[in-house]
């Protein structure tokens, strides 16, 4: 897929990992629909990297774990053009277990992991020009495969994204390829210090952590290559292999 001149809407964009794609997919070309939910400093500020790249960006703000964010999201990344590439990286991480897990904790990561992507790729699909093909990478994680004893919702909520994208690539077949990224230690989660990824670098084959470059250029190729859909590719320097 030819990304120059497309327009790609990447979530959860203003910084971090979801930064990294956002500027990687607008070095490779595409004009961005940058989303951002409480981060509106940081949003200006990854726009202003993208248009120095001399690509257009159009900031859209929406709270992904309410049911009414993903159709307003859509609509408002509408008025940049037709939107031929998505990206779900928004997520929350919170730390509950099966035991200490609530109603409405499970509801909002559900919401915002796993029904905001379901429902921008609908949206994404019902919009996309008939003579147009289109992409869909989903960002999950290496570790739904072996899950953490904590993050509980987390790994639920990302385990079935996984299966999403492999019903997803079934039912949008031809026209729009759907793919994921199972990422490893990109970054520490918010709020933690380096070390914590220090520590875990040890345990990992590499012997190092990711960063958020490497995500994007992943997520590129997997958009450009337009003979792969239902895959997922693991970022996770083989931590997977352990
Ligand atoms: N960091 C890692 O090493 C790692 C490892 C494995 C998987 N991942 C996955 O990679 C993706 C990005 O990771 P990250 O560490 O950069 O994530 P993050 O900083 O924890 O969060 C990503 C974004 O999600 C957005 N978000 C949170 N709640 C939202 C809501 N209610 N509505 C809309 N947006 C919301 C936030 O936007 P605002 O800041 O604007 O509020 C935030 O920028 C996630 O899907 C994560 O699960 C990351």
């Amino acid at each position: 897929m030819d990304l120059s001149g497309t327009t790609a809407l990447i979530t959860g964009a203003a910084h971090r990992v979801g930064r990294g794609i956002a500027v990687a997919l607008a070095a490779a070309g595409c004009d961005v629909v940058l989303h951002y939910h409480s981060s509106a400093g940081a949003a200006e500020e990854t726009a202003d990297e993208i248009r120095a790249l001399g690509r257009r960006v159009t900031l859209a703000g929406a709270d992904l774990s309410d049911p009414a964010g993903p159709p307003a999201l859509f609509e408002a990344a509408g008025g940049a053009g037709p939107v031929r590439v998505l990206v779900n990286s928004a997520a929350v991480f919170p730390e509950d277990t099966l035991a200490d897990v609530t109603p409405d904790g499970l509801r909002r990561t559900l919401e915002t992991n796993l029904a905001a992507p379901v429902f921008l790729t609908q949206a994404f699909a019902g919009a996309l020009p008939k003579d147009a093909a289109g992409a869909v990478v989903n960002v999950t994680d290496w570790r739904t495969a072996r899950p953490y004893p904590d993050h509980f919702s987390y790994t639920v909520a990302k385990g079935a994204l996984d299966t999403f994208t492999v019903a997803a690539a079934e039912a949008l077949a031809p026209r729009i390829r759907v793919n994921a990224v199972a990422l490893g230690a990109i970054l520490p989660p918010p709020g933690k210090p380096s070390s914590y990824l220090k520590t875990l670098a040890k345990e990992i084959p590499l012997r190092r952590v990711g960063d958020p470059g490497l995500v994007g250029d992943a997520v590129v190729s997997l958009v450009r290559n337009d003979f792969i859909t239902g895959e997922t590719l693991r970022l996770d320097g083989g931590a997977h292999l352990r």
